[in-house]
């Protein structure tokens, strides 16, 4: 994971040992290397090179406000899926038009607010969603830009529960939906249609899907202008995975690289084209650093249970993830194979089976690849707080989010009287 080396017996992140903001801040503690972020943005602005394009972070890989403000001051517009990340978007000094709208249950209070702050699209999933949203924005007297998310039938690879194109799957509007809702978001009023969109699932680490999928977006194009109506920008979506354990997915400059080639050859090489990615950003910028509590031999298997748990990490419960786990500081001690878990009371609390590590109470590990999907998914889970962030910059540290206390847990319970 590049901007996370050893140095020595050392693990460091850019110019700073971790261990040392490990005991600074305490565990479990993320931390973030924005050198990391630039430079796997620096990858896509690199592909797109002089084209018309935007990239907007899916910012769900990692809603942290000060994350999101690296992103925005580097150029980068947000892709949205609720009111809550709008709000945070705007917090991080995004602008309403640097913002795309996701998801397949936008609330009438949610677009209301979105064309308020003047978003630059909806991407809507659904037929019934378009009828909304022109009813939404009519009553407030605004024109809503609409792309349609498309479901483009392509399998991605990936884990089933990541998967998102495929006709089985909730996401966007079926194939042979899709110049039908063209017509009729065309027709209603309050909508101006602007663009198409997809997403077919997330953490691919092929180009095949890709390049099928812009062959399918780039037939519906045709067919959506024949029928008469403009599509100004096509939006690709997310998905390029990252490697966690020897993947290798392509990079974001060579992916890019080919699907231009393709985009030119048919001809909409000029084109508005759009991405959103989220862990392809984040998710080798980041680390959890946890503390070793208790090394407990069991009768079949050793475990090694860390203060970091499901609640903090949730990738491996719920898809069956793999994240590397190293130790902070290395020892010459003969290592011992170890289910390394956390405190919560589950048997499905697990952050990796059977890793070989050298490590004794009081140590510290590093649980890899973390920047995504791992802050922004996290709970309370147990009446666990939520982990501290620091995002580090050179030799700078900056504390982004304090530790969550039980009492701000707490703060908006009542008891009955
Ligand atoms: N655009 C849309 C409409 C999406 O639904 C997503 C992710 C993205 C963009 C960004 O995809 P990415 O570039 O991050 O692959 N929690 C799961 C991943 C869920 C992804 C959901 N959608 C995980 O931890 O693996």
């Amino acid at each position: 994971q590049p901007y996370f080396d050893y140095r020595g017996d050392q693990l460091y992140v850019e110019e700073l040992p971790l261990a040392d903001l490990a005991r600074e801040y305490g565990t479990p503690l993320f931390v973030y290397s924005k050198a990391s972020m630039l430079a796997a943005l620096g990858a896509y602005q690199r592909g797109f090179g002089d084209r018309n394009a935007k990239i907007h972070y899916a910012m769900k890989a990692n809603s942290s406000l000060a994350i999101l403000q690296v992103f925005a001051q580097a150029g980068c517009g947000f892709d949205i899926v609720s009111g809550g990340e709008l709000e945070r978007a705007l917090a991080a000094g995004a602008k309403g038009s640097d913002i795309v709208f996701s998801g397949v249950g936008k609330t009438r209070a949610e677009m209301k607010r979105a064309l308020e702050v003047g978003i630059a699209c909806f991407n809507v999933e659904s037929e019934p969603e378009l009828e909304v949203l022109s009813e939404v924005a009519t009553s407030a007297g605004k024109e809503a830009a609409v792309s349609l998310r498309v479901n483009p039938n392509v399998d991605p690879k990936t884990h089933p529960y990541i998967s998102t194109g495929l006709k089985g799957n909730k996401f966007g509007v079926a194939h042979d939906r899709v110049l039908h809702a063209y017509q009729r978001a065309a027709q209603l009023p309050g909508l101006r249609v602007v663009g198409i969109d997809c997403h077919i699932g997330s953490q691919i680490t092929d180009v095949g899907p890709y390049l099928d999928t812009v062959d399918r977006m780039l037939d519906l194009v045709q067919a959506v202008e024949t029928a008469g109506i403009p599509i100004h920008h096509i939006d690709f979506g997310g998905g390029l995975g990252i490697s966690y354990h020897g993947e290798q997915p392509p990079q974001a400059d060579a992916l890019w690289a080919q699907l231009l080639a393709k985009i030119d050859a048919r001809g909409f090489g000029s084109r508005t084209l759009m991405i959103e990615p989220g862990r392809s950003l984040v998710g080798n910028a980041g680390v959890c650093v946890s503390e070793v509590l208790y090394l407990k031999p069991g009768e079949t298997k050793n475990f090694c249970i860390v203060d970091a748990a499901m609640n903090d990490l949730p990738r491996p419960a719920m898809y069956q993830a793999y994240h590397a786990i190293l130790p902070v500081r290395t020892r010459d001690d003969m290592p011992h194979t170890y289910d390394v878990v956390g405190p919560v009371c589950e048997s499905g609390d697990w952050i990796g089976h059977t890793r070989e590590l050298a490590v004794n109470p009081g140590d510290y590990v590093a649980v890899m690849s973390a920047g995504a999907y791992c802050m922004s998914m996290a709970s309370n889970y147990n009446t666990r707080g939520r982990a501290a962030e620091v995002l580090v910059d050179g030799t700078k540290a900056h504390l982004i989010r304090e530790r969550e206390t039980p009492a701000q847990q707490m703060l908006r319970e009542k008891l009955v009287p």
